[in-house]
């Protein structure tokens, strides 16, 4: 599987360090609040579980499945739920978590998805955003990594289903496209 990796662009223990960050940031902000964090299936996964861990406060997880991409590498702008929350989350506060904000179309269509059912905040935390590739603006408020625009793979992020599993972020080679 690495030799199919061009290069690694972020390491495991930069993501770490940045994980630890952002956990601490986001246990200041919330701290009193019923907080609700929603993963993003399947690529906030590994973000997901590394962030709860260094966020120090009583909370709940709940997962989403939404589907933008085929097995392409370009957004297709359609997005659909596949999983939808366990939870109500009227007058809760809302933390979506996302492995990337790429074009923004899936980000912008969750968060006006979950508006309608009236939390008391919602706000958007990424490990990276992509913003070269923007369709349409969404307010991220807590960013992991700021990446160029490539296509990256690992910690949660897929190729055709397949690389979520590295520990690092890196981008595939020509190779593996084929
Ligand atoms: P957006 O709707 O274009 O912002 O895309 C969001 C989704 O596309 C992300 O949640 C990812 O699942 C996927 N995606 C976007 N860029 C990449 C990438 O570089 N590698 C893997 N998946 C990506
Ligand atoms: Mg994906």
């Amino acid at each position: 599987m690495l030799d199919q990796v061009a290069k690694i662009l972020i390491d495991e223990k930069k993501l770490m360090n940045r994980v630890q960050e952002l956990g601490k940031q986001i246990s200041e902000d919330y701290e009193g609040k019923d907080l609700v964090v929603i993963c993003i299936l399947k690529g906030a996964i590994m973000f997901t579980a590394d962030l709860v861990k260094a966020i120090s406060l009583p909370l709940s997880i709940d997962f989403m499945a939404v589907s933008s991409y085929g097995s392409s590498t370009k957004s297709s702008g359609v997005v659909r739920i596949l999983k939808d929350l366990d939870e109500e989350i009227e007058g809760r506060h809302v933390l979506i978590v996302e492995d990337i904000v790429d074009t923004g179309l899936t980000l912008d269509y969750l968060v006006k998805n979950l508006l309608s059912r009236k939390p008391a905040s919602l706000k958007i935390c990424c490990c990276l955003d992509k913003p070269e590739r923007r369709k349409t603006p969404v307010k991220v408020d807590y960013v992991g990594f700021i990446i160029p625009d490539e296509f990256v793979i690992g910690y949660g992020l897929d190729y055709d289903e397949k690389y979520r599993n590295l520990p690092f972020i890196g981008v595939l080679s020509e190779e593996a496209y084929r």
